[in-house]
């Protein structure tokens, strides 16, 4: 799980090698998608219904652009799209786009006023092909996210139908954008010199701006879907995780970075210790034997620096996991399984980032910030430590010249912020 400096340095050239391929359409893991959006000026005023759609929580924001890099949230709303008491499920294959989406109406209607019209901007979380800012295709879902219907259609259409059909006629959505690409807005929006974006949560992906893109003369925002990629040196564990995901063989960094995957990573290498002996022996392992019985919140209990007794983990094996007999070592080992996994993510996550870095400014000569949005930079323990020193190992003496941000709300504010840009903007007009 340890990967050297020289790993990381031949991942971050490999992920610029891939980087290339995909702008030149050659079949790659990176699918380097146009946003049909560039940067905002930082000016950009007006009220917006923004619509973040992400995962299994979905939320509608109403947001105040104030110009000069500020923003005000007037109003939010959050919601799941799955009952954990098991009431209804929006995301199960077995219900159609139209269900979701009449669901979502009726929640954009109950936040809006009735008397004003609004533009609608939409962060939609997963890789979509646009074919102008408010058309995006998806090209599948991820996540384990599976409604059916949406795959292959457009996902602008099918939220127009919905309001229609609900007869809601005063919201109007005009951007459809990748959450990775709301980030970068948002980050720009405050930060001139914001030209990478990145979410670290449940999900992992990173958008840039690229200057010289191939689709027209003006720079464009580059959707990477860097989760997907696939040039990295994986574990047996990284495979029996991929074997028994939804979809085997995809998003393979994503498997190794993201907060949906990082507990059952350690699950898996806790099972497989326990094999040899070296963990946990002499107990019943029924419960832990459970795919998805660990999740990042555990790490992050694990290794949190207020929580570290080891009494507390002990409880939480014995409660849950029904275990009878701990010792401090097997604690003590799960730690360290926990900070393995965790700094793996984040070191690999800084390869990509160099990779990135490489291709826009091959002799770093500039300023570049990197806005970061996501539980996992945000929350678990040392996690944002570990990304930044591994970034500052690999740009050694040009370290000044990057810098790490975090942007909260990135994707319901950026949302707001390519609605507000969406008339100005020609591409895809
Ligand atoms: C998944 C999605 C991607 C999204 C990321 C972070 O990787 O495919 O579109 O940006 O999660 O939410």
């Amino acid at each position: 799980m340890e990967l050297p400096l020289s790993s990381l340095k031949e991942i971050a050239v490999k992920f610029k090698e891939e980087m290339h391929r995909g702008l030149a359409k050659e079949g790659t893991s990176l699918k380097m998608l146009p946003a049909f959006l560039s940067k905002p000026t930082g000016d950009e005023t007006g009220v917006f219904v923004a619509l973040d759609f992400g995962g299994t929580n979905v939320r509608i924001l109403l947001v105040e652009l104030l110009g000069n890099g500020k923003h005000k949230i007037i109003d939010r709303l959050s919601f799941p799209l799955k009952d954990i008491d098991g009431g209804y499920d929006y995301t199960a294959s077995t219900v159609q786009k139209e269900e979701l989406f009449a669901y979502i109406s009726r929640k954009i209607q109950s936040l809006v006023n009735k008397e004003t019209t609004y533009r609608l901007g939409h962060t939609f979380s997963f890789p979509c092909e646009n074919k102008g800012l408010n058309q995006a295709f998806l090209i599948k879902w991820t996540k384990e996210i599976g409604t059916s219907g949406l795959e292959g259609q457009d996902i602008g259409l099918a939220l127009i139908d919905a309001l229609k059909e609900q007869n809601i006629r005063n919201v109007i959505p005009c951007a459809i954008i990748n959450d990775t690409v709301g980030t970068l807005l948002t980050g720009a929006y405050q930060e001139k010199d914001c030209d990478i974006a990145t979410i670290l949560g449940t999900g992992h992906n990173t958008c840039y701006v690229e200057r010289n893109n191939p689709w027209s003369q003006l720079p464009m925002i580059i959707n990477i879907e860097s989760g997907n990629f696939d040039r990295v040196p994986r574990t047996r564990y990284d495979h029996l995780l991929d074997e028994s995901s939804e979809r085997p063989g995809e998003q393979v960094l994503e498997k190794m970075v993201s907060g949906k995957y990082l507990g059952e990573l350690v699950r898996l290498i806790l099972i497989e210790l326990n094999k040899k002996g070296e963990v946990f022996s002499n107990n019943d392992l029924t419960e832990l034997l459970k795919t998805g019985m660990l999740t990042t919140t555990d790490i992050s209990f694990a290794l949190s620096t207020k929580q570290h007794r080891l009494l507390d983990i002990e409880k939480m094996f014995i409660e849950r996991f029904k275990l009878e007999s701990i010792s401090d070592n097997d604690i003590l080992l799960y730690q360290l399984v926990c900070r393995l996994v965790r700094d793996r993510s984040a070191r690999l996550a800084a390869a990509t980032y160099i990779g990135i870095l490489q291709h826009i400014d091959p002799l770093l000569k500039e300023h570049h910030v990197i806005a970061v949005d996501g539980t996992l930079y945000e929350k678990l323990d040392c996690y944002s430590a570990r990304l930044i020193d591994t970034l500052n190992e690999l740009l050694e003496e040009k370290r000044n010249l990057v810098k790490l941000c975090l942007v909260k709300d990135g994707s319901g504010v950026g949302a707001a912020i390519a609605a507000s840009m969406a008339e100005l903007f020609s591409y895809g007009k």
